[in-house]
């Protein structure tokens, strides 16, 4: 062989080795909860997540996805591990996770350090698009502030509640959650007269419930979700509570659990960047096909799974499957709408979704909306620097 004719031999087997490394799987990370008070929640972002992916034939940016779980516990303690089993044992290219705050600012701090795409397709955070914003971390979901600022807001302007008590898991979430109350509820001339904890995954809330009965507030404040959210409901009603003093929330409170709350939550107002009844067509396909594959009825951690995977698919679609070029993966989500079953959306420059915030009340089995509380809404990512 002349030395021409080899080195063209080289370049050919060269780029054959590329073409084949571009076609090779892409690893996606799942790191959630898929025990806990949050399983059903992970399940579903999972669910929702996958139904996206098989729309497209199973393969994003032409590359086909595979997956590597891991069950976080919703686990603050076990995070770093966990997401480190991710990043440095598997190697994974993307990260999808998680629903639990504490838990997802442990992966924020690991993604920062290694560069790893992150898509939090739960956890509200205000640090995660907050202080701790990265060119390489986006959310799918909300910020703890947003839902619950709305909901203050409506506690205020439209119920004309003066006097509120707030009552949460004291962890990130829950204390971010009430903070966001207080704001859009003191700002319109409510006030919040006394601040209730639990510690989080605790559900023992007889003691609390008494202590608000005997301050008889005119409304009370509540971030709980998963198991913890289908007790405390049904304790709030159980102790005659729901008759005489309303119970808001985020929607959290009511969202996939209200097969479990039954008649304890009927009427209750909540607040939410998802609603059943949206009615429109994109919705509709979206419920359809949830329904279908997984027998089941979508909550918004379905729908913030899914739009997870849109954003992973909008991001790998510009990059042609090539995920090591991060600054175009980001540009790419930044400037496209995402054409969620919630209504569409944009990414602002921290990440978050800028999203319309939604009153709802509970009407059987459904959240059914009532009206736009808050039109797009944007967290004021106070801190971010980028
Ligand atoms: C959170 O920890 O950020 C969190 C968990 C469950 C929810 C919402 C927020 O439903």
């Amino acid at each position: 062989m002349t030395p021409r004719i080899a080195l063209a031999a080289l370049t050919l087997a060269c780029l054959a080795t590329l073409g084949h490394a571009q076609q090779a799987k892409l690893k996606v990370g799942l790191m959630l909860p898929y025990s806990g008070t949050y399983t059903a929640l992970g399940v579903a972002i999972e669910n929702g997540f996958k139904l996206r992916i098989e729309e497209q034939g199973g393969k994003l940016g032409g590359r086909e996805i595979e997956y590597v779980k891991v069950d976080d516990e919703s686990d603050p303690s076990k995070a770093t591990d966990n997401v480190n089993k991710l990043i440095k044992r598997d190697n994974v290219d993307v990260i999808v996770g998680t629903v639990h705050s504490g838990v997802a600012m442990a992966m924020a701090k690991a993604a920062k350090e290694s560069g790893t795409i992150l898509i939090v397709p739960n956890a509200g955070a205000d640090a995660v698009t907050g202080p701790m914003c990265a060119p390489n971390i986006f959310r799918s979901s909300f910020s703890n502030w947003q839902p619950a600022y709305a909901m203050g807001e409506v506690a205020a302007k439209q119920e004309k509640k003066k006097k509120a008590i707030t009552i949460t898991w004291k962890y990130a979430a829950g204390n971010e959650s009430v903070n966001g109350f207080k704001d859009g509820f003191e700002k319109n001339g409510g006030q919040v007269t006394k601040q209730l904890n639990v510690p989080f995954p605790n559900v023992e809330f007889q003691a609390l419930l008494t202590e608000i009965a005997a301050a008889k507030p005119d409304a009370v404040y509540a971030f709980f979700a998963g198991g913890g959210a289908v007790k405390f409901v049904k304790d709030y009603a159980a102790a005659g509570l729901n008759k005489t003093i309303p119970l808001y929330g985020p929607g959290f409170l009511t969202d996939g659990t209200l097969d479990a709350q039954g008649e304890a939550a009927q009427g209750m107002l909540t607040t939410l960047h998802y609603a059943d009844g949206l009615n429109t067509p994109r919705d509709t396909s979206f419920r359809t096909a949830y329904a279908k594959a997984f027998k089941l009825q979508p909550d918004v951690y379905a729908v913030q799974g899914y739009d997870a995977a849109q954003m992973l698919g909008i991001g790998l679609a510009a990059v042609k499957g090539d995920i090591t070029k991060k600054a175009e993966f980001a540009a790419a989500i930044e400037k496209t709408k995402i054409d969620s079953p919630r209504g569409s959306f944009s990414i602002s420059k921290s990440h978050n979704p800028v999203q319309d915030i939604y009153l709802r009340k509970v009407d059987g089995k459904e959240n059914k909306m009532i009206s736009i509380a808050s039109k797009s809404l944007a967290d004021p990512a106070r801190g971010c620097k980028m």
